[in-house]
């Protein structure tokens, strides 16, 4: 269960991705612990009616758990003692850039489906009980100590304690404890029970990634059909034959409508979709949280890189990559699509990497210059100095 160190991306996906837990002491260097967000502006956020927070109570006992939903007010943290509560807030990520910078400690992992940093700010005592959750998890311990009991396999008791607002496994679940320190993480596949119990105040950070439903990216896909005119074709029933009078739909004819649909999935309109879904965050306030740079020209751009300044991509905002028949490559970020051959994928992938843009790295080419002004101007980079 606990790895000298953080296992490389082959044997990463091989034995641990969904089937087992592990942990890794010290994995987060303390400089960047350090500039974590805290639990006052994490109490901050909770007030805000765009981000979803929670405060969870339990008995001293560690049990008889009671969620409220956020936003509280600021009067809410006045009475709420120094023992057995935790603060819950998601997609901080979104409002916390140097609690961004923790998800390049996680290059390895599937960057696409991230779906947000919940933040957890907990007193001694506090704990949100035994569960399991659909997503897979990086547990990083921030400042404080905590005590995390893990089920080794994945539990397939369903049974949850009558409470509305959390999916509490009422008879618990086996495993062992291991008490974590700042810099710390454990990852804990899907399903897996875990729970954890505050030693001494502490901020958890918990990284987690989501896959859709089938039924969700399929509906998401039919959008965008229906908002391509030319993408979406009336079934005419061109191809019926006498089997197909009445009621009856012939093997011939089930054929034919499934290929119709195969067809559309089976397209590089599916692969430029895939770009922009796995692009766009899963917050509900895509417009408050996008980051919106003014326009500038290709001399501009020329201008400020000659200046010494440099680009970089903020480390919440997910530049996602598929590849088309053709060999060339649609990226997205946001849900904006900009179609680019090899050569300026190549600029992503270091972009992505946490590479910088400055002059040094791609010259003055006018088609470097062009490519860098449009990704600018739609929000996928920002200068460095802003
Ligand atoms: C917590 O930090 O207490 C909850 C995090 C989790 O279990 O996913
Ligand atoms: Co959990």
């Amino acid at each position: 269960m606990i790895l000298d160190t953080f296992p490389t991306a082959e044997e990463f996906y091989k034995t641990y991705w969904g089937k087992k837990p592990f942990i890794v002491r010290g994995y987060i260097p303390q400089d960047v612990i350090e500039n974590l967000v805290d639990g006052d502006t994490l109490a901050g956020l909770s007030l805000e009616d765009s981000i979803k927070s929670r405060f969870i109570t339990n008995n001293k006992d560690g049990v008889g758990w009671q969620c409220e939903h956020g936003p509280f007010d600021n009067d809410h943290f006045d009475d709420i003692g120094d023992e057995n509560w935790s603060l819950l807030v998601q997609n901080v990520e979104q409002y916390h850039t140097d609690t961004a910078q923790l998800l390049s400690y996680f290059q390895m992992s599937p960057r696409w489906l991230m779906d947000d940093v919940m933040v957890s700010f907990s007193a001694p005592g506090g704990s949100v009980g035994p569960h399991t959750d659909s997503y897979h998890t990086f547990l990083v311990q921030g400042i404080g100590k905590r005590a995390w009991k893990i089920s080794n396999e994945l539990i397939t008791d369903d049974r949850y304690a009558d409470n509305p607002d959390m999916k509490i496994l009422e008879h618990g679940f086996d495993g062992e404890t291991f008490e974590v320190t700042a810099g710390d993480i454990i990852y804990m596949p899907p399903f897996f029970g875990h729970e954890g119990k505050t030693l001494e105040a502490a901020m958890t950070f918990s990284v987690g990634f989501l896959g859709p439903k089938l039924s969700e990216m399929l509906g998401d896909y039919a959008q965008y059909i229906e908002e391509n005119e030319n993408l979406n074709k009336r079934y005419m029933g061109a191809s019926l034959e006498k089997n197909d009078a009445g009621f009856s739909i012939s093997a011939t004819t089930q054929d034919s409508i499934k290929n119709d649909i195969l067809a559309t999935i089976q397209s590089d309109d599916f692969s430029i979709w895939m770009a922009g879904y796995f692009s766009t965050p899963t917050h509900d306030e895509i417009e408050e949280i996008q980051i919106s740079n003014d326009e500038l020209s290709c001399e501009e751009v020329s201008s400020l890189l000659q200046d010494g300044e440099t680009f970089i991509r903020p480390e919440h905002i997910k530049i996602t990559i598929t590849k088309s028949s053709k060999g060339d490559y649609y990226l997205s970020a946001y849900g904006e699509i900009i179609l680019v051959p090899e050569a300026q994928k190549r600029l992503i992938d270091a972009l992505n990497q946490g590479a910088e843009i400055s002059l040094e790295n791609v010259g003055k080419e006018d088609d470097m210059i062009k490519f860098i002004t449009a990704i600018y101007n739609k929000n996928f980079i920002c200068l460095t100095s802003d």
